[in-house]
């Protein structure tokens, strides 16, 4: 792994403390901002099922030791024929494996809830997956608080939650449950896909700092010890995004981009289960 600082999973695996997002990079330029990100010294790639990028992001990849990356993927559970649950968890699986040209994916998620479908099923055969070194670590993605619990209650093992987090969705209740049961949180959309970059007191803290208002939301973010995958097409924002771990927000400041919150949401499509 590179020298990026990173969290440890369960006492595991490192995971790096910035990562690249990759929803809407696809094909040549996806394959080539993969490239560019792993120059810089990324080594945490998250992509997913529905993102069609496993195939550009294996191009990436394919001169990097495996055990040097960090990848992330996901399934989207209408991807499951729930008449054989683990047969289809783990063909499903095997077509990410695939395509993104590894022998293993070393954190899988499920995508999103959905509490019309057997969710503690999947799960349990995604933990076969982990069990038969397919996958290193079960996690969910947009989870809340109730949907963890209903796993836990069944028993089910989940490492980690990837949601929307950032100044303006300061989710504080869901990660200090996500600490207390050692799940580790990690922040998507943390620049709520440019809107954040306008916020005066990320412009006030970043001039102080002769840094981006990108920078010190990401900064916040990594800060409290989360990890974070801003998505980036330009190598400038790569390079950008990657800068932030010389330099340190006060407490004062940090607690000042606490208070920016506002339970706003960026992702909120039709399936949003989070008043759940
Ligand atoms: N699990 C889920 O349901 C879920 C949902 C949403 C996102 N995600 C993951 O999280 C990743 C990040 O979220 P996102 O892509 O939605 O939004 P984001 O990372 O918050 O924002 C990306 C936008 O910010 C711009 N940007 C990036 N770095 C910048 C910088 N330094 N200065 C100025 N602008 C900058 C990008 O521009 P350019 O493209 O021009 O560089 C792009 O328009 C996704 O790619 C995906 O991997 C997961």
């Amino acid at each position: 792994m590179s020298k990026v600082p990173s969290v440890s999973i369960k006492g595991g695996k490192k995971l790096p403390l910035i990562g690249l997002g990759t929803w809407e990079l696809v094909g040549k330029s996806c394959t080539y901002m993969v490239e560019k990100a792993l120059e810089l010294g990324y080594r945490h790639i998250d992509t997913a099922h529905l993102y069609q990028n496993h195939a550009a992001i294996k191009k990436a990849i394919k001169n990097i030791p495996r055990d040097q990356i960090f990848i992330t993927s996901k399934l989207v559970l209408d991807q499951i024929d729930y008449k054989n649950c683990e047969e289809s968890v783990e063909e499903t699986c095997d077509l990410a494996l695939k395509e993104l040209g590894t022998d293993y994916i070393d954190l899988y998620l499920i995508h999103r809830p959905d509490r019309s479908k057997p969710m503690k099923d999947v799960l349990h055969a995604m933990n076969r997956l982990a069990e038969k070194g397919k996958i290193s670590y079960v996690g969910v993605s947009n989870f809340n608080i109730h949907h963890l619990q209903d796993m836990m209650h069944a028993g089910i093992q989940i490492s980690a939650n990837q949601v929307e987090f950032h100044p303006y969705l300061y989710q504080k209740a869901l990660w200090d449950f996500c600490k207390s049961h050692q799940i580790q949180l990690i922040a998507y959309r943390p620049l709520g896909k440019g809107a954040l970059l306008t916020e005066p007191l990320l412009q006030e803290i970043g001039a102080k700092h002769k840094k981006s208002a990108a920078q010190i939301a990401l900064r916040w973010i990594v800060q409290k010890g989360i990890p974070v995958i801003p998505k980036a097409s330009s190598e400038k924002h790569l390079k950008e995004n990657f800068a932030i771990f010389d330099f340190k927000l006060s407490d004062e400041e940090m607690n000042r981009l606490d208070q920016l919150n506002r339970n706003q949401r960026f992702c909120k499509p039709e399936w949003s289960d989070f008043d759940y």
